[in-house]
Order: C-alpha cells, then sequence, then structure tokens
C-alpha cells in the first residue's frame, strides 16, 4: 500500500483498538478486537493501530492476530520510544502485509518536568534514537509529540527535523489533553508544516481529544491547513471525553467537500454498521442525540422540519441515512424467519461470525423470536454481543442457572438465585433495596465477589411492551474496572446477566494479573 497519498486524499487512521480501549471500561478480548479490525477493513480505514504491544500480553496477542487477519489497512502498535517496546510492537507486527510502528515520546515542558524527568536535549536523543533503531527493521515509522499542542513550536520544529532524517514516514501532532482551539490547532499545523526540514517527505496528521467537545473541529482545522491523516475512533471513545469521532469527521469532510475539496476511503455504508457494533462490544452506548449514528441524528420533530423534508428532504437533511448504511425501511423479523434470512442480516450488521457462533446466535435468536413477535436489528445485536462476543476465550466461571425475585408495594424486595460457580451449583438469597439490588446481593454473597458497582444503565433495545431490556454495568475490584453486557426480555434478568458478565471478564482480568505478576508481560 502506499502511505503518501494524493493531496485530495486525506488518510484515515483508526485507533479504536489502542486509544479508544483506554476510554474506563471499555477494555476488549482478543476475539472481540479480531471482530472490530475486521469490521474496520471493511469500512476502508487506511490504517488500524491495533494496541499498544508492550503494555500487555493480550494486546501483544491481538496486534499479532489482527496483523495475521487483515490484509489491506497498514496494521500499527504503539511503543514508547525505548528498545524494550520496539522490539515488543516490531514483534507483534511482524505478520502484517504492511507492518507499522508508532513511536511517542512527550515534548511538553510540562510533561518533561513532571512525568519524564528529562532535558529537552535527552528527549531529543531519545526520540531519535528509537527511530533509528526502528528503521534498521521496520520501514514505516510513525512519531508522535506527546502533548505536541502545549509543546514549544520550535522544539517541535526541532524533534521532527532529527525524525525526519531518522526515517519517520508520518509525523503525528497531538492534541493529547483537548486543549486546543481550532484556529489555533489550524496555525500549528501550518507553521510546523511550513517550517520542518523534511516536511514534504512525510505525511502530517492530527491526533485530537475532545476534553473541550473540539476534537473534530481541530482535526478539520489540520487537514484544512495541510495534514493529510486523521486519527479518531469509532463513536468518538478513548481516554476521558475521547478521541476525534471517525463517522463525524468523515462525514464532514464528504458533506462538506464543495468548501474543503478533501476525500477518505471510508465506505460511508458501513459507518453505522460499524458504530453499531463498537457500542455493542464496549458496552459504551450511543447517546440519542449523537451526530451521524445517534438515534435522533436523523428524525425530525417539529412539524414545520417534518413538513419541509416530506416535500424535499434537503430541506433539512444535510446528508442522507442511506449514505451511512442506516437502512431504508428496517427489516424485522420473526419467529417464521429462516436461516438463510438470518445469516444475511448478521452479514449485513457488521458481524462476520464463524459457522459454529452463527449457530449459536441462531438458537438464540429462535428462542427470542418464539418470546417477541417482532425481532430488529438492534436485538440480533444483542444477541450476538451476548452470546458470541463476550465469551472472553475460555469458559465462563459464573453461569446463571435460576433467578426468582420477589417484590410487592409494601414488602421487602428478596432475590433467589442458583448458579454454577466454576463447576459447582450454588443457591442463595437476599433481600435488598429494591430487586436489581437484592439480584446483584444474591449474586455477590453466591460468588464472594468484593466489586463496587460504578454505573448501571438500562435501555429498552427496541420499543414495545415486549422490548429486550439491555443493561450494562461498570463494576470495580482491586483497581480493576470492567463493564458487563446483558439482553433480555425481562429487565431483571438482563440486569443478572450484565453483572454475571462483568464478573466473569474481571476473573479474566485477574488471571491475566496473576501470570504477568510471576512471569512477566
Ligand atoms: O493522545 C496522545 O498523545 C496519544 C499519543 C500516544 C499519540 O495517544
Ligand atoms: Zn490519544
Amino acid at each position: 500500500m502506499s502511505d503518501k497519498m494524493s493531496d485530495s486524499v486525506v488518510r484515515i487512521f483508526d485507533t479504536t483498538l489502542r486509544d479508544g480501549e483506554q476510554s474506563p471500561g471499555a477494555s476488549m478480548t482478543v476475539e472481540q478486537k479480531l471482530v472490530i479490525a475486521r469490521q474496520l477493513e471493511k469500512l476502508g480505514v487506511d490504517v488500524i493501530e491495533a494496541g499498544f504491544a508492550a503494555s500487555s500480553e493480550g494486546d501483544f496477542e491481538s496486534i499479532a492476530r489482527i496483523s495475521r487477519e487483515v490484509s489491506r489497512p497498514r496494521v500499527l502498535s504503539l511503543a514508547r520510544s525505548q528498545e524494550g517496546d520496539i522490539n515488543r510492537a516490531l514483534k507483534a507486527v511482524e505478520q502484517a502485509k504492511n507492518p507499522g510502528i508508532h513511536i511517542f515520546i512527550a515534548t511538553s515542558d510540562i510533561h518533561l518536568k513532571h512525568k519524564l524527568r528529562m532535558s529537552r536535549q535527552e528527549v531529543l536523543d531519545a526520540a531519535v534514537k528509537a527511530v533509528a533503531y526502528a528503521k534498521k527493521h521496520i520501514d514505516y515509522i510513525e512519531f508522535s509529540a506527546e502533548d505536541a499542542s502545549r509543546s514549544d513550536p520550535d522544539f517541535l520544529i526541532q524533534v521532527f527535523k532529527e525524525v525526519i532524517r531518522a526515517g519517520a514516514r508520518t509525523i503525528n501532532v497531538p492534541d493529547t489533553t483537548g486543549y486546543a482551539i481550532p484556529s489555533e490547532f489550524g496555525a500549528l499545523m501550518s507553521q510546523l508544516i511550513e517550517r520542518t526540514a523534511g516536511a514534504d517527505r512525510v505525511t502530517w496528521s492530527a491526533h485530537c481529544h475532545n476534553d473541550l467537545g473540539l476534537a473534530v473541529a481541530n482535526s478539520l482545522a489540520a487537514v484544512h491547513n495541510g495534514a493529510r491523516q486523521i486519527e479518531c475512533t469509532i463513536n468518538g471513545i478513548g481516554e476521558r471525553a475521547g478521541n476525534t469521532s471517525l463517522e463525524e469527521v468523515v462525514m464532514a469532510l464528504r458533506t462538506r467537500k464543495n468548501y474543503l475539496s478533501l476525500d477518505t476511503g471510508i465506505v460511508t455504508e458501513q459507518i453505522y454498521p460499524t458504530s453499531r457494533l463498537v457500542s455493542q462490544v464496549t458496552g459504551i452506548a450511543i447517546p440519542i442525540n449523537k451526530p451521524i449514528v445517534g438515534d435522533n441524528a436523523f428524525a425530525h420533530e417539529a412539524g414545520i422540519h417534518q413538513d419541509g423534508v416530506l416535500k424535499h428532504r434537503q430541506t433539512y437533511e444535510i446528508m442522507t441515512p442511506e449514505s451511512i448504511g442506516i437502512p431504508g425501511n428496517r427489516l424485522v423479523m420473526g419467529k417464521h424467519s429462516g436461516r438463510h434470512a438470518f445469516d444475511e442480516r448478521l452479514k449485513h450488521l457488521g458481524f462476520n461470525l464463524s459457522k459454529e457462533d452463527m449457530n449459536r446466535a441462531f438458537l438464540r435468536f429462535k428462542e427470542l423470536a418464539d418470546k417477541k413477535k417482532n425481532v430488529y436489528d438492534e436485538d440480533i445485536e444483542a444477541i450476538v454481543a451476548e452470546e458470541i462476543l463476550r465469551v472472553p476465550g475460555q469458559p465462563d466461571r459464573y453461569e446463571l442457572l435460576y433467578l426468582s425475585v420477589n417484590s410487592s408495594s409494601d414488602g421487602v424486595p428478596a432475590a433467589t438465585m442458583k448458579m454454577r460457580v466454576g463447576g459447582e451449583e450454588r443457591m442463595d438469597h437476599a433481600s435488598g433495596d429494591g430487586v436489581v439490588d437484592a439480584c446483584y446481593k444474591v449474586i455477590a454473597k453466591i460468588t464472594g465477589s468484593q466489586s463496587q458497582l460504578v454505573r448501571y444503565t438500562v435501555n429498552a433495545i427496541t420499543g414495545g411492551a415486549d422490548a429486550q431490556g439491555g443493561v450494562s454495568c461498570l463494576i470495580e475490584d482491586d483497581g480493576i474496572r470492567v463493564s458487563g453486557q446483558g439482553a433480555h426480555t425481562d429487565i431483571i434478568m438482563a440486569s443478572a446477566l450484565a453483572f454475571i458478565n462483568a464478573l466473569n471478564k474481571l476473573e479474566g482480568r485477574k488471571h491475566y494479573r496473576r501470570l504477568v505478576e510471576r512471569e512477566g508481560p
């Protein structure tokens, strides 16, 4: 793949699997990351940052598996400016068709003084040494100056000049703290490109965080001033307030091509399925008013607007739902839907499942269709998230076998539950402030869990009284935070399943931590 793109094309670098995964509670299993990576390829992203190889065994394995499975996009691993990190990153991407590594070091005085405790000269030396070392083993190197937007531009120019000389092919300018203002960030990009020796030999890139809600605006300002790569994530997930949202920035470029004259290689019709997939896998809900992919993004409520849209869509619509892959008419499935139609629907929703997983999902679909007249796309997504994507590559330690709850206006809510815990059946009961509380207490009793519930959210997955309830919970134990998801036509069951799902994930994380403590990363 050529990485020097035409002057009118902006390269889309997706970091959902690295920076996106840094969202609290968004950690994903290797299998989940693979499913997302395959979908990102279908979406047409140019680069997939698959993880940070030196940070964990799980990240290393995900990068290595994605490197083997994905063929068109370039696959990168992040690495600090240290030989150990670089070696690990090189090993992780070695089987990729288009491998690369992404080396970074902070350049702002505040990071140098308080975090790195290094002088500017030491940072410059470390950056150049790291790029030169990596260049002996791999051709494609991206270099990032962390906290660039709060760094002295003269120092940035010095560092960039030297790393370009050492062989970096892309220079990334991160607004790490989401501090920049669009006109300021655009001017910084323009100044860097103008004043850095060798600037014309590399691609310039923007990596913006959304702390002030300006990540997309800053990324657009950067490309308006010469950058030709945008780093972004699906649904804008990421550290703190997140990163530039891929769907927003791509649709801004497409919709305002008349102003910006820039293109991307994104297959925009894959945006909606990808967004839903990432939300299902991570358990991070899409706000209803989120641009492009939120439920209300194309809903017209006011009478005047509805009248206008009915007369001529463009009166109030600057893009069509079809252009991002929202199905024109929702296909409703039910108990008479056959296997072929179900498989086709799964594929349309972005799930490329193995035959065995398709069979499992189909069985769950049939069970649901017996309880619920109409099965919508959202129900199918919930089935896949519940049944397939949550399996962390090893058998679940905890399984729900039976649940009964009591609730009345004057009694104390109580729950009785039977669970399988590591092969052994256990039964207990507990009371609580409400039935969900009673349920969570009995699960904690049976499993011995000391975890704290940090967040609990419930959504109706579709409309109607027989709608499935989707529950997402975030729990914390011993400094580890994980999210769990559950879907069921009974909201109490969905709540119990979400908590048990989170506990299973927590087991996996604790197991990994014990392994690292014993054997090192
Ligand atoms: O925000 C940031 O600075 C980063 C770098 C590692 C590119 O994520
Ligand atoms: Zn970042």
